[in-house]
């Protein structure tokens, strides 16, 4: 018999962790992954009843600081905001994302950084950005103990030497390295990975081919899971809107007409109403 509390007992409501993602493959019979970006404890309490995976991704740079590219993001942003996370997710598996510079230049640089992550922000896992030359990385954190989460295809923090922000995997030869990058971040030991701007038949090769769940972002539904970010999703970022990206709402809209409206109301006196006001003497009491 338990001997906790309701309250107790529903804070002991195990979060979904790293091996409960990797248990998610769809040809064994898995639902598919549904995955979201959050960087703040207000959108965590929003999602996480609807999510298995939620990314504290750098897309943050951009999304929320305004930067071009993810490359400026540092590791300080990382953590705290993966911090804001944690403080609105119960449920979820939480993976914070490592930035550019953080874990390029060896697996020992790698692991620091990370394990530093995992302490501070008390997160189950790290994603990183790499095919083939971060397998060695990906099986050294692993080895000690950080769960990770890859990421091949279009990769962000790379935008420089690709020379922007393009869909993936279109020549043999680029299809071909982007399957060898998904099978050796695979073998590993990485617990998931995110493919990002691939084209159908390639996504669908990476899932049939590796034991892991494939996580796709502008990778067609043959993958396992589906991941967005979230401002895209509500229409809150509307710098540009990515082919693959589906709005289910026009948040942004909205901010802006109730910015408007509340423009309009104070200049007008009609905001603060008496109902909005402490200690005022109502004309009613007066009479
Ligand atoms: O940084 C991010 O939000 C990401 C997702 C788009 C997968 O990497």
């Amino acid at each position: 018999m338990s001997t906790l509390n309701p309250d107790q007992l529903d804070q002991a409501v195990r979060p979904m962790t790293a091996p409960d993602i990797q248990a998610r493959k769809r040809k064994n019979g898995a639902e598919p992954l549904v995955c979201l970006t959050s960087y703040t404890t207000l959108t965590a309490r929003l999602l996480d009843a609807h999510t298995d995976l939620m990314l504290v991704g750098d897309s943050l740079g951009m999304v929320l600081y305004g930067l071009d590219t993810t490359v400026g993001v540092t590791l300080e942003m990382m953590i705290a905001h993966g911090q804001a996370v944690m403080r609105g997710t119960r449920r979820s598996c939480v993976v914070v994302d490592m930035p550019f510079g953080s874990y390029q230049e060896s697996p020992e640089v790698a692991f620091r950084n990370a394990a530093r992550i995992m302490k501070e922000v008390g997160c189950n896992a790290i994603k990183l950005e790499g095919g083939a030359e971060m397998a060695a990385t990906v099986k050294f954190l692993v080895e000690r103990g950080i769960p990770v989460l890859g990421h091949v295809g279009l990769m962000p923090q790379s935008v420089n030497t690709a020379g922007g922000f393009k869909s993936q995997g279109r020549t043999d030869e680029g299809a071909a390295k982007i399957l060898n990058d998904a099978k050796q971040i695979a073998d590993a030991g990485a617990f998931a990975i995110v493919v990002e701007g691939v084209v159908e038949p390639l996504a669908r090769r990476i899932t049939e081919e590796i034991e892991i769940p494939t996580i796709g972002i502008g990778a067609s539904p043959a993958c396992d899971g589906q991941i967005l970010v979230t401002e895209d999703l509500v229409g809150l970022f509307q710098d540009f809107k990515p082919k693959f990206v589906k709005r289910y709402l026009d948040l942004g809209s909205g901010i802006a007409e109730a910015a408007r409206l509340y423009a309009d109301d104070v200049k007008s006196g009609r905001f603060p109403a008496e109902e909005h006001c402490f200690g005022v003497i109502s004309k009613k009491d007066d009479d």
